[in-house]
Parts: C-alpha cells; structure tokens; sequence
C-alpha cells in the first residue's frame, strides 16, 4: 500500500516538474514565473484543484514517443479568488514551448464545459508558441475546439486572458475572443505571425516588441485592455478585476462592504467644470469621487483616451463607467473611442452591469480620416449598444451634449433609465460658433452683429433646461449632490425588467 501511495507522490513530483528544471531556470531568467507559481499567485491559498495532471500526448511522428511529459503543457483546474470560484488554464512553456497539442487543448476544453454548466469565470494564462508543429493537423483541430468553447461561452461566464510570454499564431486567436486580454511589459508578445515570418513575406523588419509587444497592443491595435510592468503585479490586478464581476449571466455582480457613505457631498465638483467652455478639466477626478472609496478598475486605459471605460462600486454593487474625457480630443467621439466604449457597453449588458454614463462631448470628431475609415459604421456601434442595453442605465451630462453625441451618449431616447444634467450642461444641436455661422452666414462680415448672435444663441441653448422642459433631462442636480443621486437612482433601479423583442440576434454594424 505504501508503495502505491509513493508512486503517487513520484508521479506528482514528476508533473510538478513539468519540462525539468533547466527549463524552469530559463523561464525564471526571463522574469517569468512557471505555469504553477502563477496558479499560485491567482487563486487563494489552497483553494487550487488540479485536473488532468497525468494526460500525456498521443503523438508518434518526429520521435515524440521518446518525450511525453506528464501534464502535456498546460495546468488545468479551479479554485477560488477571495472565496469565489473560477476555472483556470495556464500553459507551460517550459513542456514544447506550451505549445497546443490535440491533448492539451482537451484539458483545456473540459474546464471550459465546466465553467459553463457550473456557471464560473475562466482565466486562461498564455504562454504558447501555438500549434503544436509536430502534431499537424490534430493541434489545428484542438485549437478549433477552444475556439468554439470561447464562442459558446462568450456571454455566458466572463472570460480573462493573461498575456504571459510570446503568444503566436491560434494562441492569440483564443484570447481574441475572451472578453478582457491583459499582457506583461517586455516579456509577453502577441502577433499572427512572428518577426522572421514578416520579414520574408512583407521585408518589414520589426522588432517582437514592435510588431506585438503590450505597448503596440495596449496603445496602437487595442488588441490588449491592459499592460502590468511583471506576472506578479498582472495577476494582482486580474484578482481585483474579477472582484467587480459577477461568476456567470445567471447572477448579479457581487456585493462588496464599503465604508463610504452613499450621501458623502464633495463641494469640490460645484467648480470642477471651468467658467470658459473651451477649457479641459479631467474627467477622471469626477470618477473617482463618485466611486465607494475612490476604487476604479480601468479597462484600455492607454487606448483612445478620449473616453474612460471601467468599473466602480456605489454602496458596494459593480456599477460601469462610460466617460468621454475632455483632456483628450476635447472628449470627442470618433472611429476608436465608439469602438471601445461599444465593446465595454456589450460586455456589461451581457452580464447584467450598470451602466454610469458620464457626457461632455462636443460631437464627433470631423475629417477625412474618420470619415473614410468608416466613422458612420464604428459609430453606430456604441449607439447600437447603448440602444440594445437592458441593464440600468444612470446618465449625468457635466457640460456639452452635442449633435448625434448627445443622442449616442445613453441619452433618455436610447432608454436612459434617469436622466441628470448639471446647470453647466449645454445640450444642444452644436456649438454657439458653428450654429452662428451657419444660420446667419449672410451678417459674417460684421463681427458686432455676429457678437450678438452667439450672446444670444448661448443664453438660449447652451444650458440644460431646454431638454429639462422637454422632460429629455429627468433633473439638473448640484455637481456636489451627485454621488447621492447617482447612488440612488441606481438603488432605485435594482428591480428594472426590460427585454428586447425575441430574435435570433441582431444584426450589429461589425
Ligand atoms: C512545438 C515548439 C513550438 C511549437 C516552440 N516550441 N514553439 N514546439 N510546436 N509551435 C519549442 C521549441 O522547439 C523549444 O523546445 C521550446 O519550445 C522553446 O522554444 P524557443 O524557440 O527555444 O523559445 P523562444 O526563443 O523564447 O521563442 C519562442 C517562440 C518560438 C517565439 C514561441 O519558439 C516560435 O516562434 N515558435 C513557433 C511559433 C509558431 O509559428 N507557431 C505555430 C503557429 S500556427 P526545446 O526542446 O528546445 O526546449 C498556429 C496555427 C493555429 O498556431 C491557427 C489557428 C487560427
């Protein structure tokens, strides 16, 4: 009997060791923890239960007989994030470069079927060089599965992806289809195809870091939401993001304690908006003085700055932030910023999170380069998902409103939920400017007359109590009052049934 017990520990020392200890050395060189340290670091202590640690691969071909570690590449298993289950994969570099073998991506497809039937987060940590060169055909057809898994649970349980070493080919197509990718500077890279490929097919010489690294994607492709300096720090913050969201579509995001008083007055919002219109303040200070204890989680902080994605908490439940950011762009809406806070906006009604929608947007950003890289389309996409949105929606317009932003921007016509303005909002088709110079083109040449136009054009519609009077604003509150309202609206809006007639699904503008 003691025998057969210390054959067990034999063959779990063996698996723990995965590709040996050079390997694991190397790894360590690099700055990279291994498959099981970052397993480790994400999960409470002792909550980890492995699956599969002992499958080996099938293979024949290229002698791989001779070479069939236990575990084949990837740590499968569950456990819990501050007492909260979640399912996990992390790939093995140090066992064929956590390459993906017909095996390994069964391993991987089991926790996904049951992170969709038992209704639980799944964080896949990346480390591969893709398809498994020695299995052909079988690796590509392993890589299929997953990706259907990711296809059928999009939607269902929230899926994360930690970006952790050079990622290539179906390794990058996985994550693609997770709704958050997070990378770590400097030792994580993300591309189709590598540098050599590159260059032989386009004579592009460019760097790994270049082509793919987490500034390329965190700031230029939006491939990436976020960018850690080490593994350490990544799955820290992947902990603190899991926190705000709920396990699956079958429930309601967490209830956090909080220590901040939901009617906490901040006198310093009355003169967060400056007296000149043309003058940015950061929208970001708004933010975290509404939130409970000033706690915000950004999401593509480094990609189109002109709007601000993220997550909160008000009286301790998850609430979304939308904000355009008038330091940027003057907060602006064009191709990039509808793209991001479309995506963000979808996510959040497919997992039943508020939305806080923070506007001052002069309007969308004009030019050739938006328009003939398709601004209508990508536009209509933050529109369509404002519009489609069941979830509570809470809108407060801190200054501009303008145009088509000020409908796309979670407007009451879009079925905003409550409606706020503050008495600096000016809501209206366009600027004093642009609506002067075009319906009095004829008295352009006299500055006076023109002077006296705009005067009045403002004091007409540069306020919020046009849109008051239409009932189109549900109440223009004090900037210092706005956590309490907000708190309450949302409070308010716990028991909010609305859905969209059946159908097979929409037809969104990709
Ligand atoms: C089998 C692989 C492998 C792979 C790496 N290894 N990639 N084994 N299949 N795809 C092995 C190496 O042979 C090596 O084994 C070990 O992993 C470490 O690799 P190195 O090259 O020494 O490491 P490094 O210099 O850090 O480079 C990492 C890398 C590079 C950038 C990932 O290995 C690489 O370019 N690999 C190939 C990437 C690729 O083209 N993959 C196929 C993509 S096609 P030893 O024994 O020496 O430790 C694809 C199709 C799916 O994925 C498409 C779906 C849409």
């Amino acid at each position: 009997m003691r025998d057969i017990l210390a054959e067990l520990e034999r063959r779990r020392t063996a698996a723990r060791l995965g590709g040996g200890q050079k390997r694991i050395d190397a790894q360590h060189a690099k700055g990279k923890l291994t498959a099981r340290e970052r397993i480790e670091l994400l999960l409470d202590e002792d909550s980890f239960e492995e699956f599969d640690m002992f499958v080996t691969h099938r293979c024949t071909e290229f002698d791989m007989e001779q070479s069939r570690p236990y575990g084949d590449g990837v740590v499968t298993g569950w456990g819990t994030v501050n007492g909260r289950m979640i399912y996990v994969f992390s790939q093995d570099f140090t066992v064929f470069g956590g390459s993906l073998s017909e095996t390994h991506a069964l391993k991987i497809a089991k926790i996904m079927d049951m992170a969709v039937q038992n209704g639980a987060p799944v964080v896949g940590i990346n480390d591969s060089g893709g398809a498994r060169i020695q299995e052909g055909v079988a690796s590509l057809a392993g890589y299929a599965e997953v990706f259907q898994r990711n296809i059928m649970a999009s939607g269902v349980v929230p899926q994360i992806s930690l970006i952790m070493g050079p990622c290539a080919g179906g390794a990058v197509y996985s994550p693609a289809m997770t709704d958050f990718i997070f990378m770590v500077r400097d030792s994580s890279y993300m591309f189709v195809t590598g540098p050599d490929v590159v260059k032989t097919v386009t004579n592009e010489v460019v760097t790994a870091e270049e082509l793919g690294g987490a500034h390329t994607h965190t700031s230029k492709s939006s491939v990436a939401d976020g960018a850690f300096e080490d593994d350490m720090e990544a799955l820290m913050e992947v902990r603190r993001l899991i926190d705000f969201l709920p396990l699956s579509n079958r429930e309601k995001p967490p209830q956090r304690p909080f220590f901040d008083d939901p009617a906490r007055l901040e006198p310093s919002l009355d003169t967060l908006v400056p007296a000149n219109p043309n003058q940015p303040y950061d929208m970001k200070e708004l933010i975290t003085k509404l939130a409970d204890e000033g706690d915000f989680f950004e999401i593509q902080e480094a990609f189109a700055r002109n709007i601000i994605t993220g997550f909160i908490r008000l009286e301790g439940s998850t609430v979304a932030v939308v904000a355009n950011q008038p330091m940027v762009l003057a907060g602006c809406l064009d191709i990039d910023s509808s793209r991001k806070a479309a995506r963000f906006v979808r996510f959040c009604d497919a997992f039943e999170i508020p939305i806080l929608t923070l506007v001052d947007v002069p309007g969308f950003l004009p030019g050739t380069g938006q328009e003939h890289g398709g601004v209508i389309k990508h536009g209509a996409k933050l529109l369509f998902a404002y519009g489609e949105a069941t979830v509570p929606k809470v809108t407060v317009i801190t200054r501009k409103a303008y145009g088509g932003a000020y409908d796309v921007m979670a407007s009451k016509h879009l079925r905003g939920d409550v409606n706020y303005a503050w008495p600096t909002a000016e809501i209206a088709v366009m600027g004093a400017k642009g609506a002067v110079e075009i319906l009095y083109r004829s008295e352009l040449g006299d500055a006076e007359k023109i002077a006296a136009r705009t005067r009045d054009y403002e004091d007409r519609f540069a306020n919020p109590f046009v849109a008051a009077e239409k009932g189109f604003i549900d109440e223009v509150i004090m900037p210092q009052s706005t956590r309490r309202r907000v708190c309450r609206a949302f409070a308010a809006l716990r028991g909010k049934k609305l859905s969209n007639p059946w159908k097979k699904h929409d037809n969104m503008p990709l």
